[in-house]
């Protein structure tokens, strides 16, 4: 029998940068959903910020090949180099780049990506410039490693991306990068390359970096996007299979680092993770193949139709969009018009309607309080009927 001591005389550690690290209200959200859900009501979910397909055939077959064919080990750590190669034959095909493979990382998801590239930048007490409102969980990255996260208020007039003089006015000596993402969660909207560009050349000339994330790269409707490797050699490429791959469980994205840095990123995900899942690596491999592609480009023609759908039925009830998204699947709506605050909204919509939407609060404290993120991750038919219950919602 075992006996366990006596009450400790002093509380068990518990380190404190853990009361710094915030959950996201749309998962207490989320969870009331599902609450709702099991006691039989009816839930539209515009909430996740997920694909709403299930991971594409070729993939999946690629996967379980591989399984049976007992390919069940680590691979090198930097990732499978067929894999690295098919990624640096994407950039040649889709932004028309030469990107060199030793320089491709594959990592457990763009989470794994942004862990290493922090992990490259950034020492104690340094400082990391994030737009906001922006991807929440990038501060958490930054804090993770002792670092101080700046929040950089951005403005609907520029896209809610960056300017130079918004990073001027939060420079510090302390800086080391910048985080902006193209197109960006939870707004949608794209950088221009020139100004990812003009970006990169102030950040270098300070001897800071340009953390790129490009995750909805594929995703985007109207704009040919390239990535920004196009025009600087020297930025940090965060991607992943999550997005426009139809992959979020397999938890499989990419980073690219500039010249120099491949040893001590390869260094990095030996000791980090050792290497990124091996099922999905092989599953990735089927992303480059004519199959697989032209269903992410079906996918993408629905993801096009269903934003097309919801901005214009979004104003029409009154919210207001004031950057238009062109890519993700993310609408930022601003609801003060309708004499709601975004966490009001969201919770009296899920409990009186039966619409789940995410309240700005998530994404950062630049005003987001008036504002919603709208995910078109469900079926047109759903979300059709997410927009006539908020419409008998709203009048009554
Ligand atoms: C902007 C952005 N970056 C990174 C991630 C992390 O993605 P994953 O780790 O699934 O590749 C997400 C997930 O939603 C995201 O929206």
């Amino acid at each position: 029998m075992v006996r366990h001591g006596s009450t400790p005389e002093r509380p068990p550690p518990r380190a404190a940068r853990l009361g710094e690290i915030q959950p996201f209200h749309v998962m207490q959200l989320l969870n009331r959903a599902r609450e709702l859900e099991a006691r039989g009501r009816d839930i539209v979910h515009m909430e996740i910020g997920e694909p709403d397909f299930p991971t594409a055939g070729p993939l999946v077959s690629a996967a379980v090949d591989s399984l049976h064919r007992g390919n069940t080990g680590y691979t090198p750590a930097g990732g499978l180099p067929t894999l690295r190669e098919a990624i640096a034959g994407h950039y040649a095909e889709s932004s028309g780049v030469d990107v060199p493979a030793e320089r491709i990382f594959v990592t457990p998801g763009a989470s794994g990506a942004l862990m290493v590239a922090m992990a490259l930048l950034l020492d104690s007490g340094q400082r990391v410039l994030l737009p906001d409102p922006g991807y929440p969980c990038n501060r958490n990255f930054v804090r993770h490693l002792d670092g101080v996260p700046v929040s950089v208020p951005v403005a609907a007039e520029t896209g809610f991306q960056p300017t130079l003089a918004d990073l001027e006015r939060y420079w510090h000596e302390d800086c080391v990068a910048a985080i902006v993402g193209s197109p960006a969660n939870p707004t949608g909207t794209v950088m221009a390359l020139s100004q990812l560009a003009a970006v990169r050349d102030w950040l270098v000339a300070r001897g800071a970096a340009l953390v790129v994330d490009e995750i909805y790269h594929g995703l985007t409707y109207g704009v040919d996007l390239r990535s920004a490797l196009a025009v600087r050699d020297d930025v940090f490429i965060v991607n992943s299979f999550s997005k426009y791959f139809g992959m979020t469980g397999w938890r499989l994205g990419w980073l690219v680092v500039p010249p120099g840095y491949e040893g001590a990123a390869m260094r990095l995900a030996q000791n980090l993770y050792i290497a990124a899942p091996t099922p999905s690596q092989h599953a990735a491999l089927a992303c480059f193949t004519l199959q697989a592609r032209t269903e992410f480009e079906a996918r993408r023609q629905l993801f096009l139709e269903r934003r097309d759908f919801l901005m214009p039925a979004l104003e029409e009830l009154g919210f207001g969009i004031p950057a238009r998204p062109e890519g993700a699947f993310y609408i930022y709506a601003d609801c003060g018009a309708l004499g709601w605050d975004g966490a009001t909204l969201s919770t009296r919509l899920l409990e009186e309607a039966g619409v789940a939407i995410t309240p700005g609060l998530d994404f950062g404290s630049n005003g987001t309080d008036r504002f919603v993120r709208l995910a078109y991750t469900s079926s047109l038919e759903r979300l059709h009927e997410g927009v006539r219950r908020m419409r008998a919602w709203l009048a009554s």
